[in-house]
């Protein structure tokens, strides 16, 4: 299962606000990076991409996202993940509540409820929107903000509350008062809010704060000089809050988020031996009974069967794994390890790799659009490129499937039950046909057919007493000597020829 949420069951619901909007043109400065910061990447998505994520079971009509900062990458990346969403582009930043005017402007149709979240707060769920929503309704408010309790409050708007608990205002620590600072209740960023009431609040918003910058929170104070009914819901898990506005903020979120994965597959029955070196993406899945060994990662589309056994030290991109296979120091990038194969140790997949039920391919193996039949096995220091390799055939070690000429890749096709000697060349286009085997040290450049023995190698000469000629003087020459001394006695005292059919029948 996917685990997003692992404690918080997305309720079935359809369109509980008339729209989302999800504030991302800021620049992003703390961040100290080219890469707008919504784009930023943490357990298998962006930033934005999680937010629009716990925002889908809202059923809005419309989202829309603003985008300013790094615009065409984040439409760009929008385009990819949510392309339904409207993207709207605020020309200048003068602040989150100028962002949420711009687009409200683009959505002069909705009306009700609109959903208004920050574009940097990777943590929140579902369930935590869905709650601020019921909130908002069955108050019957023009205005609810989302607010936590947060042991460091520093850097965040500070929530204010009269001496009823009610909401008053939201005041940012650069403007707030010592008094005001010692608050631990803090804006997350996230607000619900009639479209109508927010829409004219915010063309009264001015920018006399000291960042100049027209504050969407301001929006709050002025309802409620207004007198509408205005209200703080407080979510049940503080962590979902977390806004991201620099580098150590982002790699936090990313370890609970990782936290939070762990969590729900280890109450599913997932065995993870080290949970702070395993890194799992929540778009990856792991069934019950799969074994997660230290130094771990599983990302993107990554499938996990029951019973199989991962790492250590494996990155698993896109790849699916099957049941009781085995991947022990891998890399393994868009490739299918069917069930009860064993990768590793040290291997590398690449992309096309498909391996059926109990193959293997051994230690400092690399594949790439490769296919290994049933029970067939590449177990030493081999390359294996655009190849199909059948049933039950063993190709020997250091082997070198030579796809490339240049200009063209080509394919190698071996058969099942072959056996291929170790250090061949397999030159493609080539093939060896079912129950073939070839000789070591081949380069085979033709194909070899059905159950013939391919040799593509020189014969060996022996220069008899080259080094004693060639190399007089050396450990080498005198440890020639010996042993023809040795054999010499041993000729003399008459010992019995070795045994008949001791020496190899036949190429190895
Ligand atoms: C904001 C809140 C703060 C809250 C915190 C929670 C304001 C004024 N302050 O502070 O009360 O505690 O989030 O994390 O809103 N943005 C635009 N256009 C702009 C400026 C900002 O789209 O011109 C977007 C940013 O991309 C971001 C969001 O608005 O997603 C908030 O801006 P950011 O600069 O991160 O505000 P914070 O200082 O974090
Ligand atoms: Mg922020």
């Amino acid at each position: 299962m996917s685990q997003h949420e692992p404690s918080v069951p997305t309720p079935a619901r359809t369109s509980v606000v008339g729209a989302v909007v999800v504030l991302a043109a800021g620049q992003g400065t703390r961040m100290r990076s080219r890469t707008p910061k919504v784009l930023h990447e943490l357990g298998g998505r962006t930033m934005l991409g999680h937010v629009l994520a716990a925002a889908e079971p809202l059923g809005a009509e419309q989202t829309a996202v603003v985008v300013g900062s790094g615009r065409e990458q984040v439409a760009g990346h929008l385009a990819e993940v949510a392309p339904l969403a409207l993207t709207v582009v605020q020309e200048e930043q003068l602040g989150s509540g100028h962002a949420a005017a711009v687009a409200l402007d683009a959505l002069p149709k909705v009306a009700g409820p609109v959903l208004i979240v920050n574009g940097d707060a990777p943590l929140l769920t579902s369930g935590t929107l869905v709650g601020l929503v019921d909130a908002h309704r069955s108050a019957g408010n023009v205005l609810t903000v989302l607010t936590a309790e947060v042991a460091d409050p520093r850097g965040l708007g500070r929530i204010l509350r009269d001496a009823a608990g009610a909401v008053r205002a939201i005041v940012e620590e650069r403007d707030a008062d010592e008094a005001q600072r010692a608050i631990a209740e803090v804006n997350a960023g996230v607000y619900v809010g009639d479209a109508a009431a927010v829409r004219e609040a915010l063309t009264r918003v001015g920018a006399g704060n000291q960042q100049g910058e027209q504050y969407l929170t301001d929006v709050l104070g002025l309802l409620v000089a207004d007198g509408a009914r205005v209200g703080g819901h407080r979510a049940a898990d503080a962590a979902d809050t977390l806004g991201c506005n620099d580098q150590r903020e982002l790699a936090a979120r990313r370890r609970t988020m990782n936290d939070r994965v762990l969590d729900g597959l280890m109450r599913a029955g997932v065995v993870v031996i080290d949970p702070l070196t395993t890194w799992v993406d929540v778009t990856a899945e792991v069934a019950a009974e799969a074994v997660l060994h230290p130094g771990t990662q599983l990302r993107g589309a990554t499938t996990v069967a029951g019973g199989a056994v991962v790492g250590p030290d494996t990155t698993l991109v896109d790849t699916e794994v099957g049941e009781g296979a085995s991947v022990v120091r891998a890399h393994c990038q868009l490739a299918v390890i069917g069930p009860e194969v064993s990768v590793g140790p040290f291997a590398y997949l690449r992309p096309g790799t498909r391996l059926a039920r109990g193959a293997k391919v051994g230690t400092f193996v690399e594949t790439k659009n490769a296919t290994v039949g049933q029970g067939s096995k590449v177990p030493h220091l081999s390359y294996v490129g655009d190849a199909t390799i059948g049933e039950h055939s063993n190709i020997g070690a250091a082997s070198v499937f030579v796809n490339y000429d240049g200009v063209a890749k080509h394919h190698t096709t071996i058969g099942s039950h072959a056996r291929t000697g170790a250090d061949n060349m397999f030159v493609a286009p080539v093939s060896v046909g079912d129950g073939a085997y070839t000789a070591a040290g081949s380069v085979i450049t033709d194909d070899v057919p059905p159950g013939a023995m391919g040799v593509a190698r020189a014969h060996q000469r022996n220069v008899g007493g080259w080094v004693a000629k060639r190399r007089p003087g050396t450990p080498a020459a005198a440890a020639a000597e010996a042993a023809e001394a040795r054999a010499g006695e041993r000729a003399e005292d008459q010992l019995p020829d070795p045994a008949p059919g001791t020496s190899s029948e036949g190429p190895r």
